[in-house]
């Protein structure tokens, strides 16, 4: 882990003024480890108030330039704004700058030049940093990262827990995020002898029971198994559809086809912007920015050539009708 990053995806770093009773006591004792960044402030962030009201913007990048080393910049002139409600999914190479753009959205990192708003809160306000990471939940690649407790239901109670979120109502968060993640009755086992698939259902789990409004995923479905991958991707859709935010980096082309917006980042920048369709479905501007094609675009490419009057869309559907009329037309 990196030496600005910090432990919990959701909570991390923030203080433990809020903190009710937890399951078992555990996860409380954890908590003063973390140290203070977001301190309640005299104007605007009150820990835990309702976010401002804000123009429907989730996310907004204006002007992001970002340096680890103060030479080299990672992020070098990101424009980009997420509204409400959107399932964004970032694709890019490796050290593309997806995790590090990733970290700015919870104020992990700070931008060197330009602001990022999230729901309306500057991240360089630390008055704002708790409420900021009350509303965007993150899940990262590595769960070992991620766990705080020994017990699972005390790591999923962690997030909430430091809400504010009373006894009753924890104890059905974390059964409902637990059952989410598919991991009913695995309340009372040990986190550290969970599978790293398992571990890292718990730590969404963990983030699901804050009640984000938005949910940023790095590579978190990277040490699940495929039918694990398609139930968190089942779940982000569901959520999504409910009205979270949900803002996906990954590798897989097939979830990134599922996205309503797919960014593509190269050395910092944003190459491609678009729905899936218009982005992942020209093999050739694929291979050119380190990209697979998925499989559905694949095929209907294999199609094409084979004389199969067929688009190239990437959205398994659209290709069945397209050949389901095709049949039905001869
Ligand atoms: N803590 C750090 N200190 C110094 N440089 C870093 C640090 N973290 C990342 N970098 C560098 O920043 C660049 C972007 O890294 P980042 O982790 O954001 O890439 P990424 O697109 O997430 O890659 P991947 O697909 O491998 O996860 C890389 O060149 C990387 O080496
Ligand atoms: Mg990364």
């Amino acid at each position: 882990m990196d030496d600005k990053a910090v432990a919990h995806p959701g909570l991390a770093g923030v203080p433990a003024s809020a903190g009710a009773p937890g399951l078992a006591g555990a996860s409380g004792e954890l908590v003063g480890a973390f140290g203070s960044v977001g301190t309640s402030g005299d104007a605007g962030c009150a820990p835990g108030e309702m976010p401002r009201a804000t123009d429907g913007t989730a996310v907004d990048f204006d002007g992001i330039r970002f340096t680890y080393d103060g030479e080299a910049f990672v992020l070098d002139g990101i424009d980009l704004s997420v509204p409400e409600g959107q399932f964004l999914c970032i694709l890019g190479g490796n050290g593309s700058g997806k995790s590090t753009l990733a970290r700015h959205i919870n104020a992990l990192l700070l931008p060197d030049e330009g602001q990022v708003t999230v729901l309306g809160w500057s991240t360089d306000d630390p008055r704002c940093t708790f409420d900021i990471r009350s509303h965007a939940g993150m899940v990262f690649q590595n769960p070992d990262d991620q766990l705080v407790a020994s017990v699972v239901e005390n790591d999923v109670a962690f997030g909430p827990e430091n809400l504010g979120v009373a006894p009753d109502e924890l104890q059905r968060r974390v059964i409902e995020a637990l059952g989410n993640v598919g991991l009913q009755g695995f309340d009372l086992r040990e986190t550290t002898a969970l599978s790293g698939g398992q571990k890292q259902r718990v730590a969404i789990a963990g983030v699901l029971a804050m009640r984000p409004r938005i949910l940023v995923l790095d590579e978190a479905t990277a040490m699940l198994d495929p039918r694990g991958r398609k139930g968190l991707m089942r779940l982000a859709r569901e959520l999504n559809e409910q009205g979270l935010t949900v803002v996906m980096i990954t590798h897989f082309m097939d979830e990134a086809a599922q996205a309503d917006r797919v960014v593509v980042l190269e050395v910092g920048r944003v190459v491609a912007d678009g729905d899936p369709d218009a982005v992942l479905s020209d093999p050739a501007r694929l291979e050119s920015m380190s990209l697979d094609v998925p499989f559905v675009a694949s095929l209907a490419v294999a199609l094409r050539k084979r004389g199969v009057d067929v688009a190239v869309h990437v959205q398994p559907d659209l290709l069945k009708e397209e050949l389901c009329a095709l049949r039905s037309s001869r």
